[in-house]
């Protein structure tokens, strides 16, 4: 299993990826305009060809937003989701980000123990800011010294 950056060849697969995960998926155009962006750092983790999981950050000097992550619905729960924003983590800060932001729907247990993980701390909740369904949002944040620290 291997980090490197998102080539134009991973799009198919992070598009199905991206479809099975989300009920408001990138569009091919959507994903290209965001991966083609000097501000921005896509991330695949490939093994023996095949994507398992992407993310994408989008920077702006020392500050970064997660835009996106997710992992192949039929390998999570196996550390790949860890092993990714771990290692996307580690890359943005040798890019001088020393605080990454995310928003997650407040339901998606999955993703907030995978952030508590990766050393995010709540820091505020949006009332409804997700629709489809509508859905409040918590507000995380990492920051050099608690990126990757656990
Ligand atoms: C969130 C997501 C990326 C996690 O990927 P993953 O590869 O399954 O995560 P990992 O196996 O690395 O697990 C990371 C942590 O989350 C926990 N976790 C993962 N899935 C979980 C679940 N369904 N319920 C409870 N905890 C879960 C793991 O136990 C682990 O915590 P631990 O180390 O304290 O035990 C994956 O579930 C996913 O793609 N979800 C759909 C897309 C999504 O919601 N993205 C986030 C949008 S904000």
């Amino acid at each position: 299993m291997t980090l490197r950056e998102m080539i134009l060849e991973d799009f198919d697969q992070v598009l199905q990826i991206e479809s099975e995960s989300f009920s408001d998926p990138w569009s091919r155009e959507g994903l290209f305009a965001f991966w083609s962006m000097k501000n921005t750092l896509f991330f695949s983790v490939e093994q023996g060809g095949e994507i398992l999981g992407y993310c994408g950050l989008q920077y702006v000097l020392d500050e970064a937003d997660v835009l996106s992550i997710a992992v192949r619905r039929d390998r999570r729960r196996e550390g790949i989701g860890h092993f990714l924003l771990d290692g996307a983590m580690r890359i943005a800060r040798e890019f001088g980000i020393t605080k990454i932001h995310l928003e997650v729907r407040q339901g998606n247990e999955a993703a907030i123990r995978l952030y508590l993980r990766c050393g995010f701390v709540q820091d505020g909740l949006r009332k409804d800011y997700y629709s489809d369904p509508k859905e409040d949002a918590i507000l995380m944040s990492a920051c050099e010294e608690n990126c990757g620290a656990v």
